[in-house]
């Protein structure tokens, strides 16, 4: 099979079929890790988080330690030359000249896209601020894949703050790909789900409605993916509701309802809810781990077997330049030279790096 990627920039670039293929791994090694000790072997993952990780990190280096390959990196910039002003396509260009896979975490919407243009070596996204998180996405389809048997006709609630959470900017994006889907996003009225993802829904043939109420969302869900407040993301002022499932919450939902959560945890899923057999969270935390094998396997046998595929599809238009203060493109962000790539329909101009849309010229 001819693959569409050279790196894990966004899972919703990927085909059904790749997808499919790096779930499919990913179990496999679950049921028979000895079948894949040694097949890292001499090879280097460079983990560059600039901002707070537990699992994603840790399970990024549990799975290539696993697969015998070795490790090297930082999980706080202020060790590392970027203290000194070096700017991010600088250091990937570098440390991927150390290594054979780099996996990036950074703050800047479109930051591992950004590295992945000049990185010698494969980059994976481990969360590119409140833009998209790749490897999550795809550890929530091995969950529910290996634990409900299916990806498609499910009734999906995503609840807490869907304006800044990543992961379910990623994870709907993902399961629109699948037939069947819909989606109820339950959020407090000024954290709703991006417009951009909600049109990216609506170009589907899945379907959303909006909700503010867990309970009365409850009943009809197969799944209910839980977020917490992403607290370090708000503007000053924003202080959103905080959903909370409970035990007497639970007790409206389907038997066979699967409770996700990417954790980590504040306050919105009780404790009590833990020994629920249909609370899945820990489990998808170890699923992690084992996508997170396949998706390295994967990368490191793509590169020996075709040439890159381009990571930019737009074009730069005289004039236009991204209006997301966040995008990795923002000049305060000191990636000169990094080529501005705008996607086009009619006069809307949707940004390569960070997918925020903007109005042409005149606006
Ligand atoms: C998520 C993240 O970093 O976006 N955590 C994770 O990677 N498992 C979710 C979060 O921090 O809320």
């Amino acid at each position: 099979m001819k693959n569409t990627f050279n790196h894990l920039i966004d899972t919703a670039s990927l085909s059904l079929t790749e997808i499919d293929e790096l779930l499919r791994l990913a179990l496999d090694i679950k049921k028979s890790p000895q079948t894949y000790v040694g097949a890292c072997n001499g090879k280097i993952m460079a983990t560059l988080f600039y901002e707070p990780s537990t699992r994603t990190m840790m399970s990024f280096q549990s799975a290539m330690l696993r697969l015998d390959g070795g490790v090297i990196g930082f999980d706080n910039p202020s060790g590392s030359s970027v203290t000194k002003g070096e700017s991010l396509k600088d250091t990937a260009k570098v440390v991927s000249s150390y290594s054979d896979l780099l996996v990036i975490r950074a703050p800047w919407e479109g930051a591992a896209k950004a590295a992945a243009l000049t990185a010698d070596c494969p980059v994976i996204n481990a969360g590119d601020g409140g833009h998209l998180h790749p490897t999550q996405t795809l550890t929530d389809l091995a969950t529910l894949s290996a634990e409900l048997g299916r990806l498609n006709n499910l009734t999906i609630g995503l609840c807490g703050d869907l304006k800044y959470g990543r992961t379910t900017h990623s994870l709907v994006k993902t399961l629109s790909k699948y037939k069947g889907n819909r989606f109820v996003l339950i959020s407090d009225k000024n954290f709703t789900l991006p417009d951009y993802i909600k049109n990216h829904i609506a170009a589907t043939d899945c379907t959303f409605t909006e909700s503010d109420s867990l309970g009365d969302a409850l009943p009809q869900l197969d799944v209910l993916y839980m977020t917490r407040t992403q607290r370090e993301r708000l503007a000053v002022g924003e202080n959103p509701t905080t959903f909370v499932l409970t035990p007497q919450l639970m007790s409206q939902g389907k038997k066979t309802l699967a409770v996700l959560h990417p954790l980590p945890r504040v306050d919105e899923i009780s404790p009590l809810v833990d020994d629920d057999p249909r609370a899945l969270y820990f489990k998808q935390a170890n699923y992690g781990m084992y996508v997170r094998m396949s998706l390295i396997v994967t990368l490191l046998n793509i590169t020996k077997s075709h040439p890159p595929v381009p990571l930019l599809n737009g074009k730069t238009y005289d004039g236009i330049s991204c209006l997301n203060p966040k995008c990795v493109t923002n000049p305060a962000y000191n990636n000169v030279n990094l080529p501005r790539s705008f996607l086009r329909t009619g006069n809307t101009y949707e940004c390569e790096y960070c997918s925020h849309p903007r109005a042409g010229r005149g606006d």
